[in-house]
């Protein structure tokens, strides 16, 4: 299918999980796509696997600096921009009482301000019509232990979402939407500093249980919306959150 034929898409955290899975739906659908990541091992195994077509940059959010020299590089690459999927992000599953300030602000830092910053140097860039899609979380909609601070990154993402519909269609044509997947099977269960395999297992296994389809979701099923939230079939879709959970939040 070609149904991002002739779009220039921007897609940050594209170098694993859902953003690696996105990039190469979006590039299977037509799109040109430019990438970034911030780990040196992911950029170069996302090269291999997107191609030498696809620019792959590492800018890291925690520095706003490389988000405004993002937004930069992308206007050299590309002129303008159809479509952004601001996807790069951060999870830190620890109890309330267990949060320091460190842990609160990198969260913040990574799933929030860098997204605030490099909106706005990206809105000189977006075309019109454009369209922007947060990866925001199901945690948003229910109380999930040890989500606290990262569920609180992500609503804070659904509303920005909302205000900047707001301020930006009727002036700028660019229209926001989110995403809010459930548990999703990527490496950012990896992530979470869960030494033993056999607990990070059993993590996994009582997270697919409390899901009521049964299982986590997989990366590409998020890509799916997102192709649709991106491509112009969406065209009338302005200011929603689509949740993709198996059911955890409604059932
Ligand atoms: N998996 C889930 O269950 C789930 C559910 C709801 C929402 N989400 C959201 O989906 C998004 C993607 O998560 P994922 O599950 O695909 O995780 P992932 O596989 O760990 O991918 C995270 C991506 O974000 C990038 N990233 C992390 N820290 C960064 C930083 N400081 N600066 C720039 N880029 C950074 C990573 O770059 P490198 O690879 O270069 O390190 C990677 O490309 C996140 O926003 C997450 O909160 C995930």
């Amino acid at each position: 299918m070609n149904r991002l034929a002739g779009k220039r898409a921007l897609i940050t955290g594209g170098t694993s999980g859902i953003g690696l899975a996105t990039a190469q739906r979006f590039i299977a659908e037509g799109a040109d796509v430019l990438v970034t990541g911030v780990t040196p091992a992911s950029i170069d195994k996302a090269r291999q696997i997107l191609g030498d077509t696809v620019p792959v940059v590492q800018a890291d959010a925690r520095d706003l600096d490389a988000q405004r020299g993002l937004a930069k590089q992308v206007r050299e690459h590309f002129g303008e921009l159809d479509v952004a999927f601001l996807n790069a992000g951060v999870s830190d599953w620890r109890s309330f009482e267990d949060h320091t300030e460190d842990s609160y602000d990198r969260l913040f830092d990574i799933n929030v301000k860098s997204i605030f910053f490099l909106t706005q140097a990206l809105v000189p860039v977006l075309a019109n019509p454009s369209s922007v899609v947060l990866n925001a979380s199901a945690s948003v909609h229910g109380g999930y232990g040890q989500a606290n601070a990262y569920a609180a990154t992500k609503a804070a993402l659904s509303s920005l979402m909302r205000s900047w519909n707001a301020d930006l269609l009727k002036s700028h044509g660019i229209r926001f939407n989110a995403v809010s997947p459930g548990p999703v099977d990527t490496p950012l269960y990896a992530k979470l500093g869960i030494e033993d395999p056999a607990i990070q297992a059993a993590v996994l296994e009582s997270i697919s249980s409390g899901i009521p389809l049964g299982r986590m979701g997989m990366p590409e099923e998020v890509a799916e919306a997102v192709v649709y939230l991106a491509s112009d079939a969406s065209a009338f879709a302005v200011g929603q959150d689509l949740i993709l959970d198996g059911g955890q939040t409604v059932l």
